[in-house]
């Protein structure tokens, strides 16, 4: 069987960006592989934190895994920093990892920019990352489109590694959706969708009220024209709105482009707003009980326990490859 590892940040609210583009794979993948899912906590210090809103957040993702469909049952959904192993390979792996590679991720280039302190951490970051993954041994990684090039550069430490002191690491591939792997801005298509946009109307997030989603939807930007017609390198704007479409309502987009033809945009949008608060309600009176039931951090902790098994594993024979007496 297949191992699957992925992990969201959790740094505020998740949008329907991170839900169609990631997660809704992993509730695809737990069927069929054996999943790991990780809240990662010490990613989410590479940038300064307010103690309490990290823990809300921390609980908060809990909760909407599972209210979006992760079974505790079938997946290991944990805490990273409640397995110490991650923080060790990461300082194992900082130590296989170049200076250069890590300067050009465009993620960290992004966001020092952004900063006028910029962490030792937020450098390192996909050291980390690649720790996350290789503890697992996994095979496949579920991701959107703006994690790709961490990807690679876990892959790259993994082989340097198995290079150097012999077969030690799977070596991970990206699964990326060919629909879905990167939601856009709908008021930029151009730009991602994030949870970190300046401007709420930028984005849906998982928990916004039904009216608050008709509202955005509404106001988000559309494309000259009047056709419903997906065309990625025209048409940003209907595309984006498109795959959001299929997406939340389980279609392909030729079906949804068939069903507006000759229709323009305002019914098309208008159904579209229909469709994601018809996804989003259920994933929100869920997420809601689960908040309220206190059930999370036992189940948190138990997961952690099955992880730091299989991670100690990989930890060992990395330290002992590395000349560490043990
Ligand atoms: P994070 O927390 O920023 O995002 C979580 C997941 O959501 C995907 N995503 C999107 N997909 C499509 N369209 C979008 N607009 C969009 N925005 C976000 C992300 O690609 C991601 O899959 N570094 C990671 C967390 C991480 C990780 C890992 C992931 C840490 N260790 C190991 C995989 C494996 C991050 O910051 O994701």
């Amino acid at each position: 069987m297949k191992r699957v590892f992925s992990g969201i940040q959790p740094s505020g609210t998740l949008t329907i960006g991170n839900y169609l583009g990631a997660m809704k794979n992993f509730v695809r993948l737990q069927n069929e592989a054996e999943c790991y899912f990780c809240i990662v906590d010490l990613h989410a210090i590479t940038v300064p934190q307010d103690p309490a809103v990290l823990r809300t957040n921390t609980m908060s993702l809990a909760a909407m895994y599972v209210a979006s469909g992760i079974d505790p049952k079938k997946s290991t959904l944990f805490a990273q920093s409640h397995v110490r192993q991650h923080t060790e390979l990461g300082w194992l792996l900082q130590c296989i990892a170049y200076y250069g590679e890590l300067g050009r991720m465009t993620q960290f280039k992004d966001k020092s920019a952004q900063r006028d302190v910029v962490t030792a951490g937020l450098f390192t970051y996909p050291a980390l990352m690649a720790a996350d993954i290789l503890l697992y041994q996994a095979d496949l990684v579920p991701v959107g489109e703006d994690q790709k090039q961490h990807l690679e550069l876990t892959r790259d430490i993994a082989e340097r590694f198995n290079n150097r002191f012999g077969q030690t690491f799977v070596v991970p591939e990206p699964y990326i959706s060919k629909v879905g792997g990167r939601i856009m801005s709908l008021e930029e298509p151009t730009k991602k969708m994030s949870k970190s946009d300046e401007s709420a109307g930028a984005y849906i997030s998982m928990l916004d009220e039904p009216d608050v989603v008709r509202k955005k939807i509404s106001r988000a930007v559309t494309d000259s024209e009047r056709e419903v017609r997906y065309d990625d390198a025209n048409k940003p704007a209907i595309s984006n709105l498109l795959t959001i479409y299929a997406l939340c309502a389980d279609r392909t987009v030729e079906d949804v482009v068939a069903q507006y033809a000759g229709q323009g945009y305002g019914p098309f949008k208008k159904d579209l707003a229909e469709v994601v608060v018809a996804a989003l309600e259920p994933i929100q009176a869920r997420y809601r009980e689960l908040m309220s039931s206190g059930e999370l951090a036992a189940l948190l902790r138990d997961a952690a326990e099955r992880a730091a098994e299989v991670a100690e594993v990989t930890v060992q024979d990395v330290k002992e490859k590395l000349g560490f007496v043990v």
